[in-house]
Formats: C-alpha cells, sequence, structure tokens
C-alpha cells in the first residue's frame, strides 16, 4: 500500500473500484435479484418454486412458529429460534420466516454457518432483546443476533430489531464515570458472511452499535431505519470494518454515535441517498489506534442529508498509528446545523487515558474529495483540517463547498494544519492554505 500515495495509483485505485463496484451489482444476478417475491411469505406458506427463473434451487419455508416460538413478547422464544435456524441452515436453500404481527424475545442468537446453501431470513414480526443485561450470558455479550460464516445470506421483511438498550446505557462509563467501562452487544452482527443483502428493517434502541459488518464482502444495505436517542452511548447506526464491496442506500440513521463508520481493512464502501441526525456523522475511523497499521481505500459518500450532527464528514485517526486512508469522495452532501461539517482529526483521542504525548507516527490521509457540499455550521471551524506534521494530508481536493454559519453569527471559517491539495470553483469558507488549481480539474477529469 506505500505505494498509493502517486495520483496516478490514485487514479488507476478509482478506476478499479467503480469497475469492481459496478460489477459486483450488475452483472451478479444473485447480488441484485432474489429469485422471488418474498413480500408473500408473510403468512408463512407461499410457494417460492412458482416464479422462479430456474437459476435457483427452491426455498424451503422454515416458520420459528413450527418450532415452538410464542410470539407474545413474554416468553423466550430462544430455543425455537436456535432450532428453527438449525433446520433452516440444514436444507438447500430456505426461508427462515418470523411471522408479521408477533413479538418475539430473544436472547443472544449464534446463527453460524456454513449452511446448505443461500438463506432469507424473513423478518416481518418484531425481535425484543432482554431489556435487564444481567439475563445475559457474559460470554455473549459482544453481540445479540451474530450471523456467521455465511455465502448468500439475505435478511429483510419490513421488521424490527428493538435492542432495548435503555439499561445498558446507565450503566455506561460514558454517561457515569462511575461505571466500570464494558462492551455492550451489538444487535445485528455479520462476521465472515458474503454475498449479504440486509434491507427492509427497522433498528431500534440498541445496547451499543446496531449493525455490524466484520470481514464481510459484497454487502448491500437498502431501506434501513435505525434510531436510538441522542445521548445513548455508543449507538454507531452501520458500522463496517475490514469489509470490502459495501453498498449502503436509501436509509435513514439517527442515534447517539456514529450513522455509518468505516474503519479498518475496509475498502470499496459506496454510501448514497442516507439522512443522518442526530449523532455523531459519517466517519471514516478512527484508524491507527494503540499503535495499530490500518488501511481504508476507496469510499464515495454521495448524497447525504445530515441535521444537527456533530460531525459531517469526517476522517479521525490516533497518533502513533500508521496505514492510510486513500481514496475518498465525499459529493452532494447537505450539511443542517452540523457542528464540524468536514473535519480531518489526525490527534484523534477517545480515551480516559490522556493522549497527549506527541507519537513518531501516523496513519497518512491523502486523495480525499470534497464536492458539492451545502448547508450551515453550528460553530464557526466549518471547515477543520488538523493534519499531523509527521504525515501530513497530501492532494486533499475542494470543489463548490459551501458552509455558511447558522443563524448569521458571521462568517465561518476554515483551520488549516499541515494539509496539502487544491481548491476549485467556489469554496466557503475559503480554503486559503490550498491553491486553486486548473491542473487538479484535468487530474479529475481522467481518472472519474
Ligand atoms: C395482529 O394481532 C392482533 C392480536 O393478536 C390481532 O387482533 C390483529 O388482527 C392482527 N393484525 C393483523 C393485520 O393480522
Ligand atoms: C454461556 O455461554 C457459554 C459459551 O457458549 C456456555 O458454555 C455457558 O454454558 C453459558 N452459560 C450460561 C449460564 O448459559
Ligand atoms: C432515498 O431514500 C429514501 C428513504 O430514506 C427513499 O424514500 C427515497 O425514495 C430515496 N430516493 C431515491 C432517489 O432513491
Ligand atoms: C434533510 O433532512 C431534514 C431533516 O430530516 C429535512 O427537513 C430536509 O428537508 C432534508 N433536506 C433534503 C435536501 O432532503
Ligand atoms: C443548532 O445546533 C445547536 C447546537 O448543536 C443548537 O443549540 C441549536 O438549537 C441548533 N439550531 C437549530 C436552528 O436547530
Ligand atoms: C507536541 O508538539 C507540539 C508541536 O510540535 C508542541 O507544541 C507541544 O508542546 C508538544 N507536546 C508535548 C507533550 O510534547
Ligand atoms: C465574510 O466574508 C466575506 C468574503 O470573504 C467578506 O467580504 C465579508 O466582509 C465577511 N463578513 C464578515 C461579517 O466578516
Amino acid at each position: 500500500m506505500a505505494g498509493l500515495s502517486s495520483s496516478s495509483a490514485w487514479s488507476t485505485l478509482l478506476i478499479l473500484s467503480y469497475v469492481c463496484i459496478v460489477q459486483f451489482f450488475s452483472a451478479d444476478g444473485r447480488a441484485v435479484t432474489w429469485p422471488c417475491q418474498l413480500s408473500s411469505f408473510v403468512d408463512g406458506y407461499a410457494d417460492c418454486d412458482a416464479d422462479h427463473d430456474g437459476t435457483w434451487p427452491p426455498y424451503d419455508i422454515v416458520n420459528v412458529d413450527w418450532y415452538g416460538a410464542i410470539g407474545d413478547g413474554l416468553t423466550d422464544d430462544t430455543q425455537a429460534f436456535i432450532n428453527a435456524w438449525n433446520e433452516a441452515c440444514s436444507l438447500d436453500s430456505a426461508v427462515l420466516l418470523i411471522p408479521y404481527n408477533k413479538t418475539y424475545l430473544v436472547n443472544h442468537l449464534e446463527l453460524k454457518g456454513p449452511c446448505g446453501g443461500s438463506l432469507v431470513v424473513e423478518l416481518a414480526g418484531i425481535l425484543v432483546a432482554p431489556a435487564d443485561p444481567s439475563l445475559w450470558n457474559k460470554s455473549h455479550s459482544n453481540a445479540w443476533l451474530h450471523f456467521s460464516h455465511l455465502s448468500g445470506l439475505s435478511v429483510e421483511g419490513g421488521g424490527t430489531i428493538d435492542g432495548q438498550g435503555q439499561q445498558w446505557w446507565d450503566q455506561s462509563c460514558k454517561r457515569n464515570k462511575k461505571n466500570k467501562c464494558h462492551d455492550a452487544p451489538t444487535a445485528l452482527r455479520f462476521s465472515s458472511v458474503s454475498n449479504l443483502k440486509v434491507r427492509d428493517l427497522l433498528s431500534l434502541n440498541s445496547p451499543q452499535i446496531h449493525i455490524k459488518f466484520a470481514n464481510c464482502y459484497g454487502v448491500e444495505v437498502v431501506n434501513l431505519q435505525v434510531s436510538a436517542p441522542e445521548d445513548s452511548p455508543n449507538t454507531d447506526g452501520i458500522h463496517v470494518s475490514e469489509t470490502q464491496n459495501v453498498i449502503i442506500q436509501d436509509s435513514s440513521i439517527g442515534t447517539g454515535d456514529d450513522c455509518v463508520s468505516i474503519v479498518r481493512g475496509s475498502a470499496d464502501v459506496r454510501v448514497q441517498n442516507i439522512t443522518c441526525g442526530p449523532g455523531h456523522g459519517i466517519s471514516i475511523g478512527s484508524l491507527g489506534k494503540s499503535g495499530s497499521e490500518d488501511f481504508v481505500s476507496v469510499v464515495v459518500v454521495n448524497g447525504a442529508n445530515l441535521t444537527g450532527t456533530s460531525n459531517g464528514v469526517r476522517i479521525k485517526t490516533w497518533q502513533g498509528g500508521s496505514g492510510a486512508a486513500v481514496g475518498v469522495i465525499f459529493e452532494n452532501i447537505q450539511m443542517n446545523n452540523v457542528s464540524h461539517p468536514i473535519i480531518i482529526n489526525q490527534k484523534y483521542c477517545d480515551s480516559s487515558s490522556s493522549c497527549s504525548a506527541n507519537e513518531t507516527s501516523a496513519v497518512q490521509v491523502s486523495q480525499v474529495y470534497y464536492k458539492n457540499i451545502k448547508g450551515t455550521s453550528a460553530t464557526k471551524q466549518a471547515i477543520q483540517l488538523e493534519c499531523s506534521e509527521l504525515a501530513p494530508c497530501k492532494n486533499l481536493l475542494f470543489e463548490n463547498v459551501d458552509l455558511v454559519r447558522e443563524a448569521g453569527k458571521g462568517n465561518s471559517t476554515t483551520e488549516c494544519e499541515n494539509a496539502h491539495g487544491f481548491v476549485m470553483g467556489r469554496v466557503f469558507p475559503p480554503v486559503d492554505c490550498m491553491p486553486l488549481s486548473q491542473q487538479a480539474e484535468k487530474l479529475l477529469h481522467t481518472t472519474m
């Protein structure tokens, strides 16, 4: 990855990734269309064979109610779900149906493959987690619903995942310094899953992160709603880690932490048409924590509307780490009263122990393109580029940016520290530390 810093490498990287995204989501029919209309499964008896296009095996339906689930919201249905999962997983291809208009109380579920074939989890009803943290098995407290080691999985159906996080939040050390710091469960976690779709779901009040992808490949997220209070600690909406080839679109996320966070080992991530707020905005990082070497490459956020978030589009890295965040495009973004609309922070610190020491290395940030970013900043400093003296930010490009102060309290400003790049078109507040460039325009036209 060390050679990626030249502009020709950037071009190659962007072109390659573009081709990659398009191929994955259109040439691969499996990723684009499932063989039948799953909305007809609501009653649990629809026959998917009938309108099957012949290229996929028929889907057997496995209804959790047939395995003893009660669905009254009070009875613990965990064992019925385990039995239904084991059956669905053993089949060539199956639909695991969680019926509409019922509420299932389930504890931690380890939904592990490999399975016989592709699986659809048709979540039409409501899943609720135990509200009391003491009811959780401590060795399973990193996730509530954990899907892993699967290929060809779709989780959809219009239903709700209610993490009932309130008591976890009350126990958080971020709420009260007297509390011990410990992790709370991610509501919906995918580990080592390829060819994954998550769509048409509502995720509420997760104890911690709402949806996490770790070590996945080929992920499509569509029409998701995520909601938790603004003061709920660490309740990121969608967290992407060591995952490649991702598209997140048509979704609305309001929580107490990042709207979307993209961290180490992730590449080819596209985010489009999303609404964020409240929360901490869209983040790349944090990267380089505890001296780690982290890479994130080719992230495109095109079409986002952020309201009342503490950050807009942010890249955050810790001192003392290494690696790179390279090839990032933020375009067509609306900011409404966002506290730090554009921010790069290479001295990120979210630790109770002090981070004041000057470290000797940093994660390299380069090839970041900000285009058509409009709206209002809640604070004076609308653009904050706090880059490291050890690894200054390189090849940043600002084109058509207009970020004024909310409520007309004078002009917004730019902070520029160790940041290098170019400006094109009108950019307000002015980024005076960088020259206007036609050269940059030429470069972009040949690369995009
Ligand atoms: C939902 O369940 C309730 C209570 O069991 C029932 O009265 C109602 O008719 C159901 N609604 C639908 C649309 O099935
Ligand atoms: C907690 O989970 C572990 C690992 O799966 C298991 O061995 C143990 O029996 C569980 N404890 C309880 C109290 O269920
Ligand atoms: C954008 O996403 C919203 C859902 O958040 C959806 O209603 C709307 O149709 C999407 N717009 C486009 C152009 O796809
Ligand atoms: C952005 O979101 C806010 C709050 O949800 C809404 O009022 C506004 O109309 C949206 N703007 C655009 C351009 O979609
Ligand atoms: C803008 O945000 C600030 C602080 O985040 C808040 O105090 C203020 O009420 C917001 N203004 C509007 C118009 O929403
Ligand atoms: C870290 O470096 C900055 C800038 O070079 C300097 O102002 C500051 O005093 C240093 N801090 C420590 C703790 O060495
Ligand atoms: C705001 O900035 C513009 C252009 O840089 C300048 O002409 C104007 O005087 C500034 N207004 C205030 C209130 O500082």
